[in-house]
Order: C-alpha cells, then sequence, then structure tokens
C-alpha cells in the first residue's frame, strides 16, 4: 500500500478560510479524523471534513460559513455540540474539543470543553485520531500522539485507549472496528479484538439504524467475508443476525454430511462482490441460504435435504429486514425474490435446457434475470475441478438461451398481447373471471412455446378459448 504524505494535504482552499476564522476567534483548530486518514492512504479526495476547534465549534462554524461564498446555512446540533456546514459537495463539521465522551451520537450531553489531546484520545481508533493544525504558527503540522501513522503502516485498528474504555463510551465502535478492518484490509489489535469479545452484549444498545449503516458499508467492501468472519469470530453476529450463525456447521449421520452453510454462504458473497457493486443483490447473497437451518433434515434413503428452503427463506428475508429496520421497500422484494429463485437455473441447468423452461425463467424473474444469473453464477464453491467446469458451462448454455429466447419472445417485460379490454369487448362481457382466464391461456400458452407471443396468434386462441367457455364473438 502506498501513502501520501501530510503536506499537500490541506490544498483544499476552504482550510486557510477556517485558519483565519479561528485566528479572528482566537482559537486554535484542526482537521481530524477519516478526512486525513484517508488522505494519507490515498482513498480519493475525502468528502467529509471534521473539524476540531480547542473552543466554541458552532462560533467557528457560523463565522466560516460567512467567510464562504455558496455555502449553506449552519445546521447546529446543540445537544451535541456540533454544526456542520455543506459547500459544493463537501460536508464540513465543527465541533468543540471535548475531555469526557467525545462521540457526538451519545445521548449524554458532554460539556466538559478539553485540549486536542483529550479530544484525540477519546475517539475510536488511533488511525481516525490523526490530526492537522490550521493554526499560523504551525500550519500543516501532524499531530499523532498515539502513533496512528504507525498503525497506518502496519495496517493495524487499534484504540487510542484501554480498548474496554473506547469501547465502551460508545459500543458501536466494536463493529467501526470490523468495518474499518474489512474496508481498508487491516487487522484488529489482539486486545482490542479480546476486548470485543468481552463487551459483545453491549452491542444491544446500540439503535439497528446504525449497526445496519456498518453492515451497509462492509457487504459493499471488495472482500466483505472478512468482516463477516470477525462479526462470527467476536460472537457480534449472534446478536444481529443469528439467522446466518445457525447456518454454521457440519452435521453428519450415518456417514452422510452436508456442507458448511455459513461458511459457503461468506464465499458467495465475495464471489457475487467480484462482479456487482450493487449493494442488495449482496444482500440477497448473504441471505441466499437462511432457511437452510430450519428446513434442514435427514432422510435415510436420501440424506440430507433442505426442502422449499427458498421459500422458507424469502419468508425470514422480511423478518430480518423488519428487525433491523432494513426498508420493506421494492428493495426487499427483490431480495426476497433473489432468494426464492435461487434454486431455479441450478434445477434449470442440470436437465436438458429447453426453450419454454427458460422462457419461465424470464417470466418470473422479470427485469432481474440477470441479477439470478449472476447470484447462482457466485453459488458455485464447489473445490472439485470436474464439477466447477460442468456448473459453469450449464449456466453459460443457460445464459445463452436466455439470451436467444428473449430476443424472439420477448418475455422479460411481458405486457399481455391482448388486454383485458380487448377480451371484454370481443364477448361483449362485463368484468368477471372469464377474461382472467382467458388471459391465463394465453400467457400459458405463449410461454409453453404452443404459440408465438404476437397479437394474431394471441386474437386466434382468444377466439378458440371463448368458443370452448360457450362465449359469443360480438
Ligand atoms: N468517531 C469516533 N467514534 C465513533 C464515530 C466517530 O471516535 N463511534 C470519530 C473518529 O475520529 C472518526 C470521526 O469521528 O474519524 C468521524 O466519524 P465518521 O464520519 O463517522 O467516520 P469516518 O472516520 O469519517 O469514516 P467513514 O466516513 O468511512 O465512516
Amino acid at each position: 500500500m502506498t501513502y501520501r504524505q501530510h503536506e499537500e494535504a490541506l490544498n483544499n482552499p476552504v482550510f486557510s478560510i477556517i485558519s483565519d476564522a479561528a485566528r479572528e476567534l482566537s482559537l486554535d483548530s484542526y482537521v481530524i479524523g477519516g478526512f486525513v486518514r484517508d488522505y494519507l492512504l490515498q482513498r480519493g479526495t475525502p468528502k467529509d471534513i471534521d473539524i476540531v476547534a480547542i473552543g466554541s465549534g458552532i462560533e467557528l462554524a457560523k463565522l466560516v460559513a460567512k467567510k464562504l461564498p455558496g455555502s449553506s446555512e449552519v445546521s447546529i446540533f446543540k445537544n451535541f455540540g456540533t454544526a456542520m456546514i455543506k459547500f459544493k459537495d463537501t460536508e464540513i463539521e465543527f465541533v468543540g474539543a471535548r475531555k469526557e465522551s467525545y462521540h457526538r451520537d451519545s445521548r449524554k450531553p458532554v460539556v466538559e470543553n478539553g485540549s486536542l489531546e483529550d479530544d484525540q484520545k477519546r475517539r475510536d481508533f488511533t488511525i481516525n485520531a490523526l490530526a492537522i493544525s490550521l493554526n499560523p504558527e504551525d500550519y500543516g503540522q501532524l499531530l499523532d500522539p498515539f502513533d496512528g501513522i504507525g498503525d497506518l503502516k502496519r495496517q493495524l485498528i487499534r484504540t487510542p485507549l484501554d480498548p474496554s474504555i473506547t469501547y465502551s463510551d460508545d459500543p458501536l465502535r466494536m463493529m467501526r472496528a470490523i468495518r474499518f478492518a474489512t474496508q481498508l484490509n487491516f487487522i484488529i489489535h489482539p486486545e482490542s479484538l479480546q476486548a470485543i469479545l468481552d463487551n459483545k452484549e453491549r452491542i444491544k444498545i446500540i439503535s439497528n439504524e446504525r449497526i445496519v449503516d456498518e453492515l451497509h458499508k462492509i457487504l459493499a467492501s471488495s472482500k466483505p467475508s472478512i468482516g463477516f468472519a470477525l462479526l462470527h469470530e467476536t460472537g457480534l453476529l449472534s446478536y444481529i443476525m443469528p439467522e446466518l450463525v445457525a447456518l454454521q456447521g457440519i452435521e453428519e449421520i450415518e456417514g452422510q454430511r452436508h456442507k458448511d452453510n455459513f461458511w459457503h454462504t461468506l464465499e458467495v458473497v465475495d464471489n457475487i462482490s467480484k462482479n456487482t457493486d450493487n449493494v442488495w443483490l449482496r444482500w440477497a447473497a448473504l441471505l441466499h441460504d437462511i432457511g437452510k437451518a430450519p428446513t434442514k433434515k435427514f432422510d435415510k434413503k436420501i440424506g440430507w435435504t433442505f426442502h422449499a428452503h427458498e421459500f422458507v427463506g424469502s419468508k425470514m428475508v422480511y423478518k430480518l429486514f423488519k428487525r433491523l429496520r432494513l426498508p420493506l421497500n421494492e428493495k426487499m422484494k427483490f431480495v426476497q425474490k433473489m432468494v426464492l429463485m435461487s434454486s431455479r437455473p441450478i434445477v434449470l441447468s442440470e436437465d436438458f435446457v429447453t426453450d419454454s423452461a427458460v422462457r419461465r425463467l424470464i417470466f418470473d424473474a422479470g427485469e432481474h434475470v440477470e441479477d439470478l444469473m449472476t447470484l447462482c453464477e457466485a453459488d458455485i464453491t464447489t473445490k472439485n475441478p470436474k464439477k466447477q467446469k460442468r456448473y459453469r458451462n450449464n449456466f453459460k448454455i443457460v445464459r445463452q438461451k436466455i439470451e436467444e429466447v428473449e430476443e424472439r419472445d420477448h418475455i422479460r417485460n411481458f405486457q399481455p398481447p391482448i388486454s383485458g379490454e380487448e377480451i371484454m369487448k370481443t364477448f361483449n362481457l362485463r368484468p368477471s373471471k372469464e377474461i382472467g382466464m382467458i388471459k391465463e391461456a394465453i400467457k400459458e400458452a405463449i410461454l409453453e412455446g404452443d404459440i408465438p407471443n404476437e397479437y394474431n396468434a394471441a386474437y386466434t386462441l382468444m377466439l378458440q378459448k371463448g368458443k370452448e367457455m360457450g362465449l359469443k364473438a360480438e
């Protein structure tokens, strides 16, 4: 990994404006936290800037807003003693240095003013406690009392204080440690890891929204399994998603074993992350097998079965989303659909791939058929090279067939070629179940391949079905 020197970090002209404003108010100010960390790590140009003032952060924000043409009004969060202004696409947050618990999301009022170092040691990790001076006498100097730079180089997540203090100040930090370890591919210091194990139960006091924020960030990383393995190892996962933990383990009866579906799931999530940035598709990969724990059975003749686990799993998605306060909108429906259909392409590819089976797959998956294929391909985790090759090849055939069939039959965004209104007009009908029956017969005939997806053929079939049902065309 390459590191940037901090000298160039203050190129953005807002820093000199903040510096001038602080001087006018006779207070010291520093840029601190994620901005400094990400700048040094060359993680793009950080969007959010955190400023700590030795004095009132709110007063500083007000003066900066005055001096910065084009900046937004100041939003003040009095309880937390913080203020924020937006400038172009940057959010600049101001806080006064504190002695006691730093954290702005804490419900406790934080009042006692402190020095820069007081503030730094109350932050979560040494790499997040790095500060750069905005004061004229040492403008641009890096202030690093806890060797955050050393930890960046060692790729280490470490707390400035005894980790049990840092984590009890804000138990969400246990998840943040794991999230940063995943995003940055860093190691969590053993003492920190132990402290997380010891304090895992305290995660209960953290709101689901904040937990989910971290889960999203873990899932959006390039190798999410790092985070989920750590969540599991520390015991946090049992509090957050026991459904996943229930997948762990291999049982053996009469010499028959099933795979460990927890570790398999993590492999699937890593696989899919190579092929998609869609975080909801990654959620689907994470949850695609959750129905396997409650449906697991052993049958003397056929061995282990997970009958209807896709259906059970898709129901569990709703409960899990509701509990974690994930959105219960079309995103959830998408995840449910992926889970429900997750075995369809496999079943299909094991047999001779018929056009009608492909049409049904496209019809049921609709606009998400590509995503479904991406999920199924990620689901191949066999270590047997022969099987691996066979599965990949089968899916290639399915994909080709999907393209061919779709080009010909246009099933993906299926619109019935004959509308209900036209059926009503033809047979002089009022709204009734006959209309639905005729529509269904036309759809079935198209999916089966009995007629092409075209108006004329559908019209003829409509007349024929109507006749069979004793209806008279006008
Ligand atoms: N911080 C903390 N404890 C927390 C949250 C934040 O000590 N529970 C401090 C850290 O110094 C952190 C800074 O506040 O760097 C800003 O927090 P935030 O914006 O949440 O995170 P970033 O570090 O900027 O990282 P990211 O944007 O990736 O979340």
